[in-house]
């Protein structure tokens, strides 16, 4: 069955890690879809019936972002707020997303050590895994890259979207 990756990168050009993820799940297209939000909706008019369609073609969704001020990327919390609705996700009715496996790949330019003393990025993430929990969601580990703005090398990079697509596969 394959998966669907919803990708939110308001500058996908001048990324190094989430363009890498995305080249890398790109031999996969047999068996990952990959949808990004900004490629589509470059306007942010996001088309929720179609959003909607798209997650009901899924048992597995992955988002995956940068990290935007310890949480998510603001494009990616108006797609929760606009196509997670009530009659649809959750309330009477809403069971669509009963049942889909969610999972998450995110990528930090705080280095590691931040993430192991500060905070986590489970405690950050934690109202978005809720979030999807409350409307029936089964939550997978977290694909993560710490680091992206400490100077890391290309072969880390490659190394981790390995990783990752073989997560997926
Ligand atoms: C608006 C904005 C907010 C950011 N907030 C954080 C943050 O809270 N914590 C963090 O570790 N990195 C933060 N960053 C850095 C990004 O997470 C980092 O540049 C990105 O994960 C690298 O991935 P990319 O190469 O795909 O862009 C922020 C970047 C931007 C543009």
């Amino acid at each position: 069955m394959s998966k669907l990756v919803i990708v939110t990168h308001p500058n996908i050009e001048g990324s190094v890690v989430n363009s890498k993820w995305v080249s890398e799940l790109e031999k996969y297209s047999d068996n990952i879809k990959l949808h990004s939000l900004y490629a589509k909706y470059p306007d942010l008019n996001i088309d929720v019936a179609a959003e909607q369609e798209l997650l009901s073609q899924y048992d597995e969704i992955i988002f995956q972002f940068p990290l935007h001020w310890f949480g998510v990327p603001y494009a990616l919390k108006q797609y929760m707020d606009q196509v997670l609705t009530y009659g649809w996700a959750f309330g009477p009715d809403g069971d669509k997303m009963k049942g889909k496996k969610i999972g998450f790949a995110v990528s930090t330019g705080g280095a590691q050590e931040t993430y192991e003393t500060m905070v986590s990025l489970e405690d950050l993430l934690k109202p978005v895994y809720v979030s999807f929990q409350y409307c029936g969601c089964e939550i997978l580990p977290t694909h993560r890259l710490y680091g992206a703005n400490q100077g890391i090398t290309p072969e880390f990079v490659e190394e981790n979207a390995k990783t990752y697509a073989a997560s997926l596969l």
